[in-house]
Formats: structure tokens, sequence, C-alpha cells
């Protein structure tokens, strides 16, 4: 049954979505969320990277689409922001564009560390916070394993201190795949992030299965494998079977693919575009390809692992 509160909150948000522009805002039942294995949180399952597309200096135009892009995500249910400071001045256009709109009560704010040494490390984590307009970082990763010997034990150091809610590791490429096994296998990490799309499938082998295993959660990086799949696509078009998942665009077939993996728990697609964005986000909302449909999407892309593909 549904509870009165629950009724109040649906109609203050259908009130909150009515006031805005109706081209903008569609999610009105919601992006569908996936838990946090350690503690129960629930998190939507579109997240937003900053990778490249955050990568700008003070260019007033770029800076204007990025809030756009950025009103748009959490205007529609998106709370999931993952950056780093070795996106150039990513974390900082983050910090400094949300300062301009109104940022919702459960953002989620992941960051890394990619650093060389604990001096280092202790002194870009502290930075991040200001760098990127909040009080807190939710989860802090290391990036890309870099010197995560070090790294790793100052992360666990500060969740126990109560400075980050989870920890985690990155990695979007296979040759650390040996050694991120061999992290999750013996660290408590609440979440890792991995590299995973229609034709970058390793992790379905051994970091997916044992992600599960070990009750961590799961980002997923490189989502469109860096942009690349969208070319190869270009002049191709989308099956009819497509529909019998609720999917209607290229970016929503690579979005569901990745979804409707049992393991994954957000998908962090980056894009500088408005247009782009609204049309990733239905990916979030509907039905998602079982065993069967997955497999003919597969076979239809055709790709297998990292581009350029020949
Ligand atoms: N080791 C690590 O920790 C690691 C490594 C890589 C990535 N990451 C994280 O994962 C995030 C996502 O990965 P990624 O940035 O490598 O790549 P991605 O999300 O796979 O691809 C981004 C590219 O796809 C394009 N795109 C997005 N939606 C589109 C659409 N609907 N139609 C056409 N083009 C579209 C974007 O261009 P437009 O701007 O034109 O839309 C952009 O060039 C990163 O931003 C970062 O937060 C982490």
């Amino acid at each position: 049954m549904i509870s009165r509160r629950q009724v109040l909150a649906n109609a203050s948000q259908l009130c909150l979505l009515g006031a805005l522009a109706p081209d903008r805002v569609y999610a009105q039942n919601g992006l569908m969320q996936r838990t946090v294995p350690k503690t129960g949180e629930r998190l939507p399952v579109i997240g937003l990277g900053t990778y490249r597309t955050f990568d700008v200096a003070d260019n007033p135009t770029e800076l204007d689409r990025l809030k756009q892009v950025i009103e748009i995500f959490f205007q529609n249910g998106g709370t999931v922001v993952d950056s780093s400071p070795a996106y150039g001045p990513s974390e900082a256009a983050f910090g400094y564009l949300s300062q301009q709109i109104d940022l919702p009560d459960n953002l989620f704010v992941a960051t890394k560390v990619r650093a060389d040494g604990r001096d280092q490390g202790i002194r870009q984590m502290d930075a991040s916070p200001q760098k990127m307009g909040v009080e807190k970082i939710d989860l802090m990763q290391v990036h890309s394993l870099a010197d995560w010997q070090t790294q790793l034990p100052i992360l666990k150091e500060r969740k126990a201190q109560g400075i980050y809610r989870y920890i985690g590791i990155t990695a979007s490429r296979e040759e650390l795949y040996e050694d991120f096994i061999d992290i999750m296998r013996r660290e408590p990490l609440d979440f890792v992030q991995i590299n995973y799309s229609v034709a970058e499938r390793k992790a379905e082998e051994v970091i997916l299965p044992l992600a599960m295993d070990r009750g961590m959660a799961v980002f997923i990086n490189r989502p469109f494998a860096a942009g690349a799949l969208f070319p190869y696509v270009e002049n191709k078009v989308l099956p009819d079977w497509a529909t019998e998942f609720d999917c209607h665009s290229w970016g929503q077939f690579f979005l569901k693919f990745i979804l409707s993996h049992p393991a994954v728990t957000v998908a962090l697609q980056a894009t500088s575009s408005p247009n782009h964005l609204l049309d990733n986000l239905k990916a979030g909302q509907g039905l998602l390809p079982n065993e069967e449909l997955r497999q003919r999407m597969v076979d239809l892309i055709g790709l297998t692992g990292r581009p350029p593909w020949t």
C-alpha cells in the first residue's frame, strides 16, 4: 500500500516537474534505481561522467552548455557524478557550475585520487571537495590503481574516520585487470569502477561476477567506448526488436545492454550535449533486454575489445 508520505512526495514531485519546461523533463516516473550492496542505499542507474566533456577552460559557450547538461541531469532524477583530479579542470568546472543551480539533496559525488606518495595523495584528496563545490565526497576511488599500495590505506583510514562513506578502485584497461581482481579478492571495497560495453566485454568474465560475490557496487565507465561506438552505427538502422526493451536510439541500446547485467549499479555516461543526455537518460526507464536479447545485441554490433576495431 502507498503511504500518505509517498502520496505527498509524489504530488510535490509532480508539481515540481510541472513547473519545468516540458521538453526537458520527462522522467516523471524517475530513473530505475539499484542498491549499493553494503548499505542498501539506492542510486539511479544513469550517472554523469566528466572525463574530457568537463575539461573546459573558461569558454562561456561551453560552460553554458555544460550548465544545461547538469541541470537536465538533476531535473530528471540523476544524482551520481564521477570526476577525478586527473581530468584537468573537470572537478572545478563541475564545482563552478553546481553553485549556479539547485542541487538534489541526495547528490552522490564520486571522485578519485591519482597521486604518487602519501603526501601528494592527501593533498589531492583534500582539494577535491572545494573544487567540486561540495562539503563531502561520498565515494573516493583509487584512479586506475595508481600507487594503490599507498593510496588505498589512506582511503581505508578516512572511511573509518567518517570522511568518506564509500571507497573503491577504478580501471579502464585490461592490462590492469589481473591486479584489479587480486585487490577485489583481498580488500574491503564498497565500489569498483570498470570499463564495460557491448564491445568491451572482458569484465563479464571475472570482475562483474566477483563484484556480486563480494557485495561490491559497480560503476561502469566507457559505456560508449569513449564515444567510438557511435560512428560505427551511424549508418545502421536500429533493429525492430529493440522496442521489446523500450529502446529507441543507439545511445539507449548501448546503455541498456550495460544495465541489463545484474552486477551493474550505475552506468557513467559522459556527454557535453543536452540532447544526447536527454536521450541517454531514457535508457534508465522501461524494460531491459533479457539474456537472449543481450546475445542478439552483441551479435548485431559484432565488435570485440577496444577501438580501433579491425
Ligand atoms: N579509469 C577510470 O577511472 C576511468 C576511465 C574512463 C572513464 N571514466 C569515467 O567514466 C565516464 C564515461 O566514460 P568516457 O567519458 O570515457 O566515455 P563514454 O561515456 O563511453 O563516451 C563519451 C562520448 O560519447 C559521446 N556521446 C554520449 N552520448 C551520446 C549520444 N547519445 N549520441 C552520440 N554521442 C554521444 C560524447 O560526445 P558528446 O559530448 O558530443 O555527447 C563523448 O564524446 C568518464 O567521463 C569518467 O567519469 C573513468
